[in-house]
């Protein structure tokens, strides 16, 4: 990779070019590498294990690339495979190395966010069914009151390219009126999918103007610059060329045609094999 020491940031598909937005806005000057399992997203309805050996094949792609630090842009592979990935395949693979997912920086901070001390939590599944959110956030919040909710329309629908439909609304209103009914004090809305900022001003139209509704682009980048300030051996590590490389494993024309929409600019993605 001509001398680059890039960062490697991770998602089933396009959907956490909306979290490498945000923290290549932070971080301009370092290289990265993006890959995009598109072949094999989503991940969204998977097993833990499929889950698990999906992003295991990714991070050690990544690690063959030349990337020492790998983000797991995507809350499905955070929440499935992160855990596994640190404290078993780490310390065998690649013991120098270091994989970070979206849930723990996102945890730390989120509750800071509410008045009431109810957050309501949107995601794949996958996400909600692991109870990763729950876990993360009784560590910094104790007394949180957690409400969650699967939305497992929103993904298709917006890959489908019918974020704008009418039709649309209708998922979006029935999600929230089922996560709202849990408890009316809810007064923060986590969109904890890499795939939901996409829809963030409907959403915030079908809910009553109090609510804040929270995408986690910005508060990962911000948790990742302040690890690279505590971690200076990493950070030391990295290369600063202010490169982007964009992979996928599947076709990069479709790809592209929707990497757009998340990323904010165009995209050139290169096919690879895992
Ligand atoms: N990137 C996934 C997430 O953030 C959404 C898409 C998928 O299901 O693969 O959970």
């Amino acid at each position: 990779m001509n001398g680059r020491v890039p960062i490697g940031v991770f998602d089933s598909g396009y959907g956490g070019l909306t979290v490498f937005r945000a923290i290549r806005a932070m971080m301009p000057d370092y290289d990265f590498i993006y890959l995009g399992d598109t072949a094999r997203a989503p991940y969204g309805n998977r097993s833990f294990d499929t889950v698990h050996e999906y992003t295991r094949q990714c991070v050690d792609w990544f690690f063959r690339a030349g990337c020492p630090l790998v983000i797991l842009a995507c809350n499905t592979a955070s929440a499935k495979a992160l855990r596994t990935i640190q404290q078993l395949d780490l310390p065998l693979l690649a013991p120098d190395k270091r994989v970070l997912g979206v849930i723990r920086p996102t945890a730390e901070v989120i509750g800071n966010y509410t008045r009431t001390g109810h957050i309501g939590i949107l995601g794949t599944r996958g996400t909600i069914n692991s109870g990763s959110y729950e876990i993360e956030l009784k560590k910094f919040f104790p007394g949180l009151q957690i409400h969650q909710m699967a939305c497992p329309m929103w993904v298709p629908l917006i890959e489908n390219g019918a974020y704008n439909d009418e039709g649309t609304d209708y998922f979006i209103q029935k999600y929230l009126d089922e996560l709202m009914s849990e408890n009316a004090n809810i007064d923060t809305i986590l969109l904890a999918c890499t795939h939901y900022p996409i829809l963030i001003d409907r959403i915030r139209k079908h809910l009553p103007g109090h609510i804040n509704v929270v995408s986690q682009g910005s508060i990962v980048a911000h948790s990742l610059y302040d690890y690279l300030q505590r971690h200076k051996e990493m950070n030391a590590r990295l290369s600063r060329g202010g490169s982007v490389t964009v992979c996928t494993t599947d076709d990069p024309s479709d790809f592209d045609t929707h990497a757009s929409l998340f990323f904010e600019q165009e995209v050139r993605s290169t096919q690879v094999h895992l």
